[in-house]
């Protein structure tokens, strides 16, 4: 695939070839971030985040990774509030005038399908950090790199899925990634919040449907758990229906491989319980360094090829 001048908006636009890649140079900027040096492949650019939703790890790590870069950043975390959107500018003028002033922009909105109308306005490469309940894919890339370096291989991996597997971006994105290799998937979560049919259908045959978390993690070699998405729900009410109701706790991993890894994006809700955090098999914490190195190595890629 193409990185060169391309907006990053879907995990569709990937192949198996230009994830291998975007892996071995994340491993080189892993090299570089331990350094303790700064490079200067950014050097002369700006980076405009632009952020219509809540993030921690996002915003931060596409930053930090623009400026371990050499380059520089321009950000907005807050742009509902503090943009020219309350004045009614309009997402495509936002894209004309941004791409006016910063050489590469990452996007997160409440909408699905959001980035890409910004995006064809562009005249810079968009990176869609997180367009509504539709995808994520620069956390699939991270998730994906952490799998890749604890296994040294994604093929033939059993992958679970636990949570809201209707409304996290980021499983979704997981799958958009996970189809170019040959792997099996489990999934469980609460009933009413089931993985959309159009992705189920892909998954096809690779794909087994469980009804509790135990018989999802004795079988799995990546347990991908998601917090129930409250900004997704109708209601305060509808929300807590959910929250709660599967947890990965000291108990349930009694029962997981040994050499199970626990991925979760976060923020955690009640998915995970603290008690995890010590358990080897915990990678949560770990993959926020991770995204820092990938963000490094697509920023590299898109801007530079
Ligand atoms: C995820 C997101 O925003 O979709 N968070 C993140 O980027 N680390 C997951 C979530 O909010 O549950």
């Amino acid at each position: 695939m193409k990185f060169k001048g391309q907006h990053i908006l879907s995990t569709q636009q990937f192949d198996k070839e230009g994830l291998l890649s975007l892996f071995a140079e994340a491993k080189k900027m892993e090299k570089l971030v331990k350094s303790g040096k700064f490079g200067k492949e950014m050097e002369g650019k700006i980076l405009a985040t632009l952020f219509y939703e809540p993030s921690t790890r996002t915003r931060f790590s596409f930053e930090a990774a623009m400026l371990r870069l050499g380059g520089r950043v321009v950000s907005n975390a807050d742009m509902m509030q503090t943009s020219s959107v309350r004045k009614l500018e309009t997402l495509e003028d936002t894209g004309k005038v941004v791409s006016q002033i910063a050489n590469v922009i990452a996007m997160r909105h409440p909408e699905a399908g959001s980035v890409k109308i910004l995006a064809e306005q562009s005249d810079v490469p968009v990176i869609n950090a997180g367009d509504g309940s539709n995808e994520h894919p620069t956390q699939a890339l991270l998730d994906l790199y952490t799998i890749w370096k604890e296994f040294g291989k994604i093929d033939r991996l059993t992958i679970g899925m636990i949570g809201d597997l209707k409304n996290s971006r980021v499983q979704h994105s997981q799958f958009g990634l996970l189809k170019h290799f040959k792997v099996k998937f489990v999934l469980v979560s609460p009933k009413g919040l089931e993985m959309p049919s159009v992705i189920l259908k892909e998954m096809g045959s690779a794909a087994k449907v469980v009804a509790t978390p135990e018989e999802m993690v004795k079988e799995v070699d990546v347990i991908s758990v998601s917090r129930i998405q409250k900004e997704r729900f109708v209601s305060d009410r509808e929300y807590k229906k959910f929250v709660g109701v599967f947890v990965v706790d000291a108990a349930l991993m009694k029962k997981a491989k040994k050499h199970a890894i626990i991925l979760q994006p976060l923020p955690r809700v009640e998915d995970i319980a603290v008690e995890v955090d010590t358990d080897p098999r915990a990678r949560y914490f770990h993959q926020v360094g991770n995204g820092v190195a990938v963000r490094m190595a697509l920023l590299k890629k898109v801007l530079n090829g």
